[in-house]
């Protein structure tokens, strides 16, 4: 479903290059369930930009739903959903409507787009907030009509740029809920990022763990658990334990100031 080979980006800032992703081999089966972790600023969501189309690899290349990125990014779009981190949705709009512009975007038919948008109103308990301003919504509310916008064409791929993110418990457990039942429907192959790691031990079978631009390690949960257990003196770790000791314990987006900030 994702192959990479040498995917890279650098920014250029005004004073430095950042090498946000350094060169990523990658390769994601159908159907799975991945879990892209990584501290802050680790290169998770450039790299998702990239294979979503969003954002131009610097090197390298990237077949995502069997299209390269960059010589056709329009036929990889109408293959993926895409859910990015913070949200989607204008929200100026009625939620019902704005999943029917949604629809409309994707080249549906307006009664078609209709009732998609009801169908995926149910699918994800929003048919009684159909009329709502989508900028009224909760939260939780809100995050489960951006994923309702990210597969209105049926996407075989989604990607979730940590979708859970600022959701009170009870609002996680239901979105998770939404996304396991919507997989085991449509088979779809998600490739979320997760601050939250019980989130990726329960519910991803791949864990793929990100670190200053570079993939540094890659295996189930379980698989990666009893590696820390054995080089390690942690009797039964958790994936909390696995990431910290990958990733090291000091602060990876620390502001570095400019010369001129130390000056003055
Ligand atoms: N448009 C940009 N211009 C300059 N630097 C950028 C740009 N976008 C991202 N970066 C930098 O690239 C690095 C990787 O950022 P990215 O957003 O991919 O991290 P992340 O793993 O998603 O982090 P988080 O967990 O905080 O969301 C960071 O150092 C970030 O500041
Ligand atoms: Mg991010």
């Amino acid at each position: 479903m994702i192959t990479t080979e040498g995917l890279t980006r650098t920014f250029r800032a005004k004073d430095r290059t950042v090498e946000a992703v350094r060169g990523i081999d990658l390769s994601v089966g159908e159907g799975e369930l991945l879990a892209f972790l990584g501290p802050n600023g680790a290169g998770k969501s450039t790299t998702l930009r990239m294979l979503t189309t969003l954002l131009r690899p610097t090197a390298g290349r990237a077949i995502v739903a069997n299209h390269d990125v960059s010589r056709d990014p329009d036929a990889v779009r109408r293959r993926i959903g895409y859910v990015g981190q913070g949200d989607g949705a204008s929200h100026s709009q009625r939620v019902r409507d704005e999943l029917v512009a949604q629809g409309r975007c994707y080249g549906l038919t307006a009664a078609a787009s209709e009732q998609r948008a009801d169908e995926l109103l149910e699918a994800l308990e929003l048919t009684e907030l159909a009329r709502r301003k989508a900028s009224t919504l909760s939260g939780g509310q809100r995050r489960r009509l951006d994923v309702a916008l990210g597969i209105v064409h049926r996407p075989a791929l989604l990607f979730l740029d940590e979708p859970s993110t600022g959701l009170d418990p009870q609002s996680r457990a239901n979105l998770w809920h939404h996304i396991l039942r919507l997989r085991r429907e449509t088979g779809m192959t998600i490739f979320l990022t997760t601050h939250y790691l019980e989130e990726a031990d329960t519910m991803a079978e791949r864990v793929v763990v990100m670190d200053e631009g570079r993939i540094i390690a890659d295996g189930t949960a379980p698989e990666l658990k009893r590696a820390l257990a054995a080089r390690s003196a942690i009797e039964a770790p958790t994936l909390d334990d696995v990431f910290l000791d990958l990733t090291g314990r000091s602060l990876r987006d620390r502001f570095i100031a400019p010369p001129e900030a130390v000056a003055a």
